[in-house]
Order: structure tokens, then sequence, then C-alpha cells
């Protein structure tokens, strides 16, 4: 199976995505979290900054959540994200990458600081 590599700032932890995968699933089958809220593309709180690289919304997400200014800016939806390759991600000031499973995480995570 083919993958891309998720690289999330500040923490610098990379993940294997899977095709398709929006980034906060591909953040929660690996053992890690940050801030969530509905996990539908509805409250905007997953909200981080795509610093490399290129996404696609795996579904619609309203222009009240998403503005197209921040959009252009390289905000992105975690939950509503695809990679379309390799990307990096910087989490905001606010949020905090977090190992809920260090058993998956040991088995799904590329490299990490520990
Ligand atoms: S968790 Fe609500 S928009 Fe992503």
């Amino acid at each position: 199976m083919v993958t891309v590599a998720i690289r999330l700032l500040p923490d610098d932890v990379v993940l294997q995505g899977r095709p398709g995968e929006p980034i906060l699933d591909t953040l929660r089958r690996a053992g890690y979290s940050h801030r969530f809220g509905c996990r539908r593309g509805g409250c905007g709180v997953c909200r981080v900054d795509l610093v490399e690289g290129s996404t696609t919304d795996g579904a619609v997400v309203s222009e009240a959540v998403l503005t197209p200014e921040e959009r252009a800016a390289g905000v992105r939806l975690t939950c509503r994200a695809v990679p379309d390759g390799d990307v990096t991600l910087r989490l905001r000031e606010d949020d905090t990458l977090r190992c809920v499973s260090p058993f998956l995480a040991r088995y799904v995570t590329r490299s990490s600081l520990t």
C-alpha cells in the first residue's frame, strides 16, 4: 500500500497516512490526538496550518467554518483534509499533539522525538 508522510510540527512527528484518509483519522489510528470537536467539518476546532504539500477536502467544508482567505493562507481542518502527497503541518500555539496510545504509536509512527 502506498502511504503518505504526514509531518507534524512543532513535535516533528511523522505518521504514515493511507490514501484518502483524513489527517485526523491518521493521527487517531496512529495513537495520537490533538484538539478536535465535531469531526465533521462543522466547528473549526481542528484547525492547523499547512506548511508544505497540498490537501484536498474529503467532504464539503462550509465557508462559514473555513473562509477562502483562511484556506488560501494554508489553514486546514484535520478532520476533512486529505493529503495529496507528503505534507507538513503545524499545530496552533494553543494546541498540543498528544500520544494517547503508545502501543499504536510504536507501530505506525515513522519517526518522532520522544
Ligand atoms: S473537528 Fe470540527 S471541524 Fe474538525
